[in-house]
């Protein structure tokens, strides 16, 4: 279906507190997409069902996260006056689209996924048994994608196979039921080190599990101990004389998804950007240490407002509470008109009026 309104779908799992690493791939980007004022809606889904999936022995932790959550976003610098943030588990017309997409999706597709393929992996799903819904998540997400109507999905590279799912779907849905449907597109993050930011050790995952991790909520003395202690470089930069490699060390993956030009006006004024410093570096004769100190100061500078405004929204989770209270009511009336929609293009909206009536008359003359 054509939509002439620009509307923003996105979301996260409660499972964890965010981390730097959701910071420079999607909440930053969240924050510009907002103010740009270019969008007509923009939704933020905590995805607590999807969390679910692979977590129900454990609802504690999810319930726990909802509230870490809302505070990243709100820390982050979303504004609740601009975006509706609501909770997937209360719009109760995600699970209806869910189960109708279900029939148009073969599982032979699902187990092609290959963000699915490799979660199943991870979490050891091969071997104790995959539970239906974790297989199945990608169409619920389909579900979150359509039900809001979303022109434009911003996510991590992680994600392009859930958006790609989501296409076939609409497509397919409008194909049999009549053009109904919102074909939303992907936007992922552009420069490397933004899609992907590894944890401080350089393993391709920041993970809570791993230690290797810069959560926004860390105080500065966490994120100064996380850099001086635990940040890997280059090991064949044993003196200061030494020529240094880029390939691999996190210093510079940091600094290239963090710095900007004026970091070094302020930090470091010896060099005008990131290339300088990256060139010296190389040619030898910059110590780890400095680059190390600079660093600090640009994660300080990023993450100190962010901490402050935290520490504001923490001491008012009742005004937390309403937030999201009143973005779930608004995303229910939204979702329940979506799945209103659907229903009536597959003709199952029965009672609406008595017109089917009509039709059962004729139906038993045949
Ligand atoms: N799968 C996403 C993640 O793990 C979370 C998510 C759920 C989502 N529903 C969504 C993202 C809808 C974008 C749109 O990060």
């Amino acid at each position: 279906m054509e939509n002439n309104k620009k509307i923003i779908l996105t979301g996260d799992r409660p499972t964890g507190k965010l981390h730097i690493g959701h910071y420079v791939g999607s909440l930053r980007r969240r924050v510009e997409l907002q103010n740009s004022g270019e969008f007509d809606e923009i939704n933020i889904l905590i995805a607590d069902d999807q969390a679910l999936t692979d977590n129900a022995d454990n609802p504690g932790k999810i319930r726990d996260n909802i509230i870490n959550v809302v505070l990243d976003y709100l820390s982050v610098g979303l504004d609740p006056n601009k975006v509706t943030m609501c909770v997937q588990s209360q719009l109760p017309a995600l699970h209806a689209l869910t189960f109708y997409y279900m029939n148009l999706v073969s599982t032979a597709r699902l187990s092609r996924n290959p963000t699915v393929k490799s979660e199943i992996q991870m979490r050891g799903f091969a071997d104790e048994g995959l539970p239906t819904g974790f297989f199945t998540y990608p169409i619920s997400q389909a579900a979150d994608i359509t039900a809001f109507d979303a022109t434009v999905v911003p996510v991590g590279e992680d994600q392009l196979p859930m958006i790609e799912q989501t296409r076939e779907i609409v497509e397919k849905f409008n194909r049999i039921y009549g053009d109904t449907l919102v074909l939303p597109t992907a936007v992922i993050p552009s420069n490397a080190s933004e899609r992907r930011l590894p944890g401080v050790d350089g393993k391709a995952k920041m993970s809570k599990s791993l230690g290797n991790c810069i959560f926004l909520s860390d105080s500065s003395k966490q994120i100064k101990d996380q850099v001086n202690k635990k940040m890997f470089t280059d090991p064949q930069h044993l003196k200061i004389e030494d020529p240094g490699h880029l390939e691999g060390n996190m210093v510079f993956a940091y600094l290239d998804a963090f710095c900007n030009d004026d970091h070094f006006k302020e930090y470091l004024p010896e060099y005008a950007n990131l290339d300088e410093l990256k060139a010296h570096y190389t040619r030898g004769g910059l110590g780890d240490g400095t680059c190390k100190k600079f660093l600090i100061n640009v994660l300080e500078e990023t993450l100190a407002p962010i901490r402050a405004r935290r520490a504001e929204w923490e001491s008012d989770i009742d005004s937390v509470y309403d937030i999201i209270t009143e973005g779930t009511k608004k995303a229910r009336e939204k979702t329940n008109a979506t799945l209103q929609r659907v229903q009536s293009a597959m003709r199952i909206d029965y009672f609406k009026d008595r017109s089917i009536i009509n039709e059962w008359k004729e139906v038993i003359k045949q």
